[in-house]
């Protein structure tokens, strides 16, 4: 436990009306474009008081000035940011988590503006956390938070994962490390039966995406004795499930050795034999799929659109990706389709989905549509929030 220490006090700050009216409506966000007025001592990193132009606070937020999201709000009420917000905040947190997933090991415990501490991730795997710290704001307060996780979770280890390229946009380096705790190696945990290697300090993300887990889910009622693909595969996931639920073969494509190799340890500690992993671009391998003998592919791409100027060639590689799966997919065949690009819509993944249709001349009936599981969760005030996007497709058997 570290010793109390003064906490920054919130410094004025003024916005424009428009981006008052949108605070007080439960947007998270203020830009740089949209701040007015700032007080002479602002440090470069700090807490603000935001007024509206009439002079009354709307709310305390971390500031950063060099990022385009220069205010991240973290209550719009009269209340101290001090160790005892964020306490209550990781209390709020764990309990709405034990509420839908008492029964997992893997989970999202805090997921940023939508648990009222931006720029903060904490994911549990078994007796470790792993922490993303996307702010130069959240760094403030990291003793705090690491103080609060320790007294909530008792955790072995508290590792640090900063490794998403976006965190060049608040200027932080990556960094991975042992905040708290002892070393850890890797970690056992386990999705509804299905067990996954994660080791906290390597890999993908903080371990796994745990963003999918209910789509993994959702797809094992469509397994049984199917032949499956699946395709950007990182660990395994939606295949392993497609074992667990009884599927007769599947091949793991990933253009990543490292998560090639994660997937066969993976198959190794849930006893699966009946598999192929092939490191490969997933475009070729696609191209190389046996037509008409594939009856569920999943395609689970990284985000192709980072930012909203990568949006057309990123819905070109959608449709291309799209229109070869379906055209290879067996007749009456399933395909799970998602986007994470929080820049392509719902709307805008529906166009995609439909042009790759119309392209592959095939029919298509839409089983069903899931997103980011309840650990991530969406907040109508804040549309930015909701980025995965999913949908299951049969390729029908007739053509009507
Ligand atoms: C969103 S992650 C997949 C998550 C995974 N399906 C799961 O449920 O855990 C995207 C994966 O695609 C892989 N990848 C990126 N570009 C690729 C490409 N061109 N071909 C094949 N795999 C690729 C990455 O290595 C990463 O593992």
């Amino acid at each position: 436990m570290s010793e109390s220490r003064p906490l920054p006090q919130p410094k004025p700050v003024t916005v424009e009306a428009r981006a008052a009216r949108k605070v007080a409506a439960g947007h998270p966000w203020l830009y740089a474009n949209e701040v007015v007025k700032r007080a002479d001592d602002l440090a470069d990193v700090d807490l603000v008081l935001v007024h509206d132009p009439a002079g009354r606070p709307i709310a305390t937020g971390t500031y950063f000035k060099h990022s385009l999201i220069q205010v991240r709000v973290l209550t719009r009420r009269d209340e101290r940011v001090d160790a005892d917000l964020f306490r209550r905040r990781l209390q709020i947190a764990a309990d709405r988590r034990r509420a839908i997933y008492l029964d997992l090991d893997c989970l999202r415990l805090v997921h940023g503006e939508c648990d009222g501490l931006p720029g903060l991730v904490v994911d549990r795997y078994a007796d470790v956390l792993v922490l993303e710290l996307n702010t130069q704001g959240i760094f403030l307060f990291l003793e705090e938070i690491l103080d609060a996780l320790e007294a909530l979770f008792a955790p072995r280890a508290i590792v640090l994962r900063n490794t998403s390229t976006a965190l060049t946009y608040e200027q932080l380096e990556p960094r991975t490390e042992i905040l708290r705790g002892t070393s850890t190696g890797p970690v056992v945990v386990s999705e509804w039966g299905v067990k996954y290697l994660v080791d906290p300090l390597v890999g993908q993300k903080t371990g796994l995406f745990l963003d999918q887990k209910e789509n993994r889910r959702a797809l094992r009622r469509w397994c049984r004795d199917a032949t499956v693909w699946d395709v950007f595969a990182y660990s395994g996931g939606w295949g392993l499930h497609a074992l667990a639920a009884g599927a007769r073969h599947v091949t793991f494509v990933d253009s990543s050795a490292a998560a090639c190799a994660q997937i066969r340890a993976n198959l190794e500690l849930n006893g699966f034999a009946s598999a192929e992993v092939v490191q490969a671009s997933a475009f070729d391998a696609l191209r190389e799929m046996p037509r008409n003998s594939v009856d569920v592919l999943v395609l689970d791409p990284p985000a192709f659109a980072k930012t909203k100027k990568d949006l057309p060639a990123a819905a070109k590689a959608y449709v291309d990706l799209n229109r070869v799966g379906l055209q290879r997919l067996d007749e009456g065949g399933l395909l799970a389709t998602s986007t994470c690009s929080f820049h392509v819509s719902a709307a805008m993944f529906a166009e995609i989905v439909d042009r790759a249709v119309f392209q592959s001349s095939q029919r298509v009936e839409l089983l069903a549509e899931g997103g980011q599981a309840p650990d991530h969760p969406v907040h109508l005030e804040f549309p930015e929030s909701r980025y995965l996007k999913t949908k299951f497709l049969r390729k029908l058997p007739y053509h009507p």
